[in-house]
């Protein structure tokens, strides 16, 4: 099963995503000096039916500045590269402990815990291997490069992960709360956007509406995550629920109440699409995404 298996977006939206299969598939074929186990592990995590929202803006943001996208596909497998790993490290039981991902048991649960970290590992530097080879010009390959090390580091993902472990079942306020979110989600969705852009060589008034709305689509994307772990469903969302509150995660439901947390992602996407009034028509498929993302179940 691949990730277009499951219909979430309408066809135009869907055939980015065949593409990006395809493409991560390609990616991840890796020569005879990388061991079968670890092939099988990167390979059964990065083609796993994941909603593939990363490299969806990434495709839609450079289309809609104009570019080509063939010279986007890089950077979008890049960055759901980064994903997996980051989910692969998140699902270890040192960090949340999860059994189930996209459906299947986790990388750890199928191949072991050092394999796990392994086939994270290799992610990483695939990824920017990729930026740096695929990406035209040289030029714009190294803001690629140095856009995504920001945003997969220590002071934004990383450095979200590492305080959303270290404030488990401490007295959370938004503001901290906010903070975390911010680094460990939405730093690589925003980055996603950036990245299309600057493949598509936008100008900066384009690129900063695009930022605007990937900062606010980034920190929706972790209020309603946290919401679908108290009220989704495990059969849709491939991962367990109620995970959060056992865990004593800062989450937005926990701090704010239900109702207010769906309030603050509702507005974070008006937002969102509120950013995008210097594309005008041309903003309708990221318009789709970001109702997406709010209205999720999966
Ligand atoms: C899950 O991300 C981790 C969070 C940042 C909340 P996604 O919900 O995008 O996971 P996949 O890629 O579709 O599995
Ligand atoms: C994870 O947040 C964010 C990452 C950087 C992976 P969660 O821990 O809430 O993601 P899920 O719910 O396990 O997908
Ligand atoms: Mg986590
Ligand atoms: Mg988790
Ligand atoms: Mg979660």
């Amino acid at each position: 099963m691949t990730a277009s298996d499951t219909t979430l977006f309408p066809p135009e939206i869907e055939s980015f995503r065949d593409r990006i299969d395809s493409q991560l598939d390609i990616y991840s074929e890796l020569d005879g000096d990388c061991p079968d186990h670890l092939r099988e592990a990167i390979r059964y995590c990065l083609l796993a039916p994941g909603k593939r929202i990363r490299p969806l803006l990434v495709l839609t943001a450079a289309k809609m500045c104009g570019g080509d996208l063939s010279n986007a596909m890089p950077a979008a497998c890049a960055v759901e590269m980064i994903h997996n790993y980051s989910l692969i490290h998140d699902d270890l039981p040192a960090m949340d402990d999860d059994e189930l991902r996209r459906g299947r048991p986790t990388c750890h649960v199928k191949f072991g815990e050092a394999t796990a970290i392994l086939a994270g590992d290799s992610l990483i530097p695939m990824a920017f291997g990729i930026l740096s080879r695929d990406i035209q010009p040289p030029e714009i390959a190294v803001q690629c490069i140095e856009k995504l090390a920001l945003a997969s580091g220590p002071t934004r993902l990383v450095g979200g992960q590492a305080d959303d472990l270290n404030l488990q079942f401490a007295a959370a306020d938004v503001r901290s709360l906010e903070h975390i979110h911010r680094r460990k989600t939405g730093a690589l969705l925003t980055v996603s956007l950036e990245m299309g852009a600057l493949t598509a060589s936008a100008d900066a008034e384009l690129r900063n509406s695009l930022i605007k709305y990937g900062e606010n689509l980034g920190l929706a994307f972790q209020i309603v995550d946290d919401l679908l772990d108290l009220r989704g469903s495990q059969a849709k969302m491939g991962k367990k629920i109620g995970k959060d509150a056992a865990l004593g995660k800062q989450t937005y439901p926990a701090v704010l109440g239900e109702s207010a947390s769906e309030d603050r992602a509702r507005q974070m996407i008006e937002d969102a699409i509120d950013a995008l009034t210097p594309f005008g028509e041309g903003a309708k498929a990221l318009e789709l995404l970001a109702n997406f993302v709010v209205n999720r179940t999966q």
